[in-house]
């Protein structure tokens, strides 16, 4: 079996140390393995497959070296920076940052809605934001078989779609204390804020899920969204309403709900992130028709969004390349 060099790029980040789980338990085929950080962590260690490992200041230098794959997780500016570099060497480079989604040149793929975009030249490829990757799955398959004209998604996102950083202001509110990431306290409380303000009134969050949904499904629907920060660790929940051109079958959009790898159709008790946390399937629940509309739908959709939101599928982004033969 063919192995891969491998280059992990914010290894000491919540997405990264994520990188390290998912590689190991999907046993990924890897020849060479280094752990990239900024200067701050030079010389920390990090544990892969029970071995020790120095974690590496990355600079330019760092992609003279060969690597088949560069995961990115270290934030838009580093992506900004280095992706390039290492696109250059013919390192294919797949980030988990906003850097290069809305750029039409640069591929955006969840590997089960449209991988087909891939090719064996593409050396820079952007993973989605991870609401968007959780949403996208189910509602491929709604589009596929009703064809959608509408999409409205509310979320309720964990603090730890913020890093480290998120999750500490959550502790911290637990303990009476001021946050410091987020610009109001998120411990008993809900913040219709996530990323920056834009003109128009939406997040940029809420651009991401609207601009990325019509990206992966290559078709200009309508799509609006708010989402909001809720004080929870890991999982982000997806409200959706849909509606469509055809009229919707419940039974015929089951049955292909289940026949998709990954998205668990729950008929009976609804889904909740507590209960699939750290697992990287997407779970969908609370199924039923909108008659306020003429072809309408509701679903509620879950998945950890650290790891089908941000590691896995950056992850099975390699995997289908290697499964395709494009590398
Ligand atoms: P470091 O720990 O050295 O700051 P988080 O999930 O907590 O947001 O993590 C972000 C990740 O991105 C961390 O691994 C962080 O490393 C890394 N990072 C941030 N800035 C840079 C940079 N300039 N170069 C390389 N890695 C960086």
């Amino acid at each position: 079996m063919k192995t891969y060099d491998l280059a992990i790029v914010g290894a000491t980040g919540l997405v990264g140390q994520t990188f390290i789980k998912v590689l190991e338990e999907r046993n990924f085929p890897i020849n060479k393995i280094v752990f990239f950080a900024s200067k701050r962590s030079a010389g920390k260690t990090v544990l892969f497959k029970n071995e020790t490992y120095q974690v590496r200041e990355l600079t330019t230098e760092s992609f003279n070296e060969h690597f088949d794959f560069a995961l990115f997780s270290a934030g838009a500016k580093t992506s900004l920076t280095y992706g390039p570099i290492a696109k250059d060497k013919k390192i294919v480079v797949i980030d988990n940052s906003s850097a290069f989604r809305m750029d039409a040149e640069i591929p955006l793929v969840v590997p089960e809605v449209n991988g087909y975009v891939l090719d064996k030249d593409d050396y820079l490829i952007a993973n989605p934001n991870c609401s968007t990757i959780q949403s996208v799955v189910p509602i491929k398959v709604i589009d596929d078989l009703f064809g959608i004209k509408r999409v409205v998604y509310s979320t309720y996102q964990a603090t730890s779609g913020a890093g480290y950083a998120g999750l500490e202001d959550l502790k911290r509110g637990q303990n009476g204390l001021e946050p410091v990431h987020f610009e109001k306290p998120i411990y008993d409380n809900c913040l219709p804020h996530i990323d920056i303000f834009l003109e128009d009134g939406y997040t940029k969050e809420e651009q991401k899920m609207i601009f990325e949904t019509k990206k992966l499904l290559n078709k200009d629907i309508k799509v609006t969204a708010t989402c909001v920060r809720v004080p929870i660790t890991y999982g982000h929940s997806v409200s959706m309403n849909v509606e469509t051109y055809r009229k919707i079958d419940l039974n015929l959009l089951i049955k292909a709900f289940n026949e998709v790898d990954g998205l668990i159709y729950h008929d009976k008790d609804y889904p909740t992130v507590q209960a699939y946390r750290h697992q990287d399937d997407i779970h969908l629940g609370r199924l039923r028709l909108d008659d306020s509309v003429e072809n309408g739908l509701n679903l509620w959709v879950v998945a950890d969004n650290i790891r089908k939101g941000a590691a896995t599928n950056t992850i099975q982004i390699a995997e289908y390349m290697i499964k395709e033969g494009l590398k």
